[in-house]
């Protein structure tokens, strides 16, 4: 069985004094990782320092960041570079989230230039791919998630795609409380393990990390996590209290004891 990755995208949230009092709580409840999990949250910018620090005692937790530019330095006002990112411990970044590319203009074209940023930078990216509601209507989701994925690993060796961690992220399911079901989360991953199996082959699809997100919280985690192509998550409200996320953490390390 994969390991799994439970990530936290805390999005314009918690400055640095809560992140450090979240890490205060979250080490009370978590002192290391279970087996064959690893924890990520991505807090702004301003708070990654805090959150390295706050977390470094913490066995099998990850920082991470939510953007970075592709450029390594200029006139690029408001930015930041993937060296500004490592510096402050951090060694994720989230790249293409889709309020990045509804409200930021992120493009296909940036999500792949920012993942080969990162990848060259020794950042592990987290590309999220999804679709919007009225596409899955039309039923054009799988076509949809494919050209994000096609166009975001344009370029990128299989060598590189092994290091990299794909979100699914349905749209529709992001802080509306309405989540993919189970079925449909699987349906989903599976349709993008194909997809990678055809760029890359089978072993280094079999590699990459595939994580739902969109409403996951510690009610229905469990379900979503069992699903086989379903390896972990990506989760924005529930990650923001300490308790839900370690509760969520809990099951991955369950399933996997199980398992695994
Ligand atoms: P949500 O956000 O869990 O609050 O739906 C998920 C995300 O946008 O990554």
């Amino acid at each position: 069985m994969r390991p799994f990755l439970i990530a936290g995208n805390w999005k314009m949230h918690m400055n640095a004094a809560e992140t450090r009092a979240y890490f205060e709580t979250f080490k009370g409840l978590v002192s290391a990782a279970p087996n064959g999990v690893s924890m990520l949250l991505c807090p702004t910018f301003t708070s990654l320092t805090a959150a390295a620090e706050a977390s470094a005692a913490i066995t099998g937790m990850h920082i991470g960041a939510q953007n970075l530019h592709f450029e390594d330095k200029g006139a690029f006002t408001g930015e930041i570079t993937a060296e500004m990112i490592k510096e402050t411990g951090a060694d994720h970044v989230i790249i293409g989230h889709s309020e990045r590319r509804q409200y930021y203009n992120e493009t296909d074209e940036t999500v792949n230039k920012k993942t080969k940023k990162a990848l060259s930078a020794g950042l592990t990216p987290v590309v999220c791919v999804g679709e919007f509601l009225e596409e899955r209507k039309k039923g054009i989701h799988f076509e949809v998630v494919k050209k994000q994925m096609v166009a975001g690993y344009e370029g990128i060796s299989a060598d590189d795609a092994k290091k990299t961690v794909l979100a699914y992220e349905p749209v529709w399911a992001i802080g509306t409380g309405e989540t993919a079901s189970p079925e449909q989360a699987q349906e989903m991953h599976a349709f993008i393990r194909a997809e990678f199996t055809a760029l890359y082959g089978a072993d280094v699809a079999t590699k990459i990390p595939l994580l739902y997100g969109g409403s996951m919280n510690a009610a229905n985690a469990d379900e979503l996590l069992s699903q086989e192509d379903v390896d972990g998550g990506l989760i924005g409200g529930a990650s923001l209290k300490p308790d839900s996320f370690q509760q969520i953490v809990g099951f991955a390390g369950e399933i996997f004891a199980k398992n695994g």
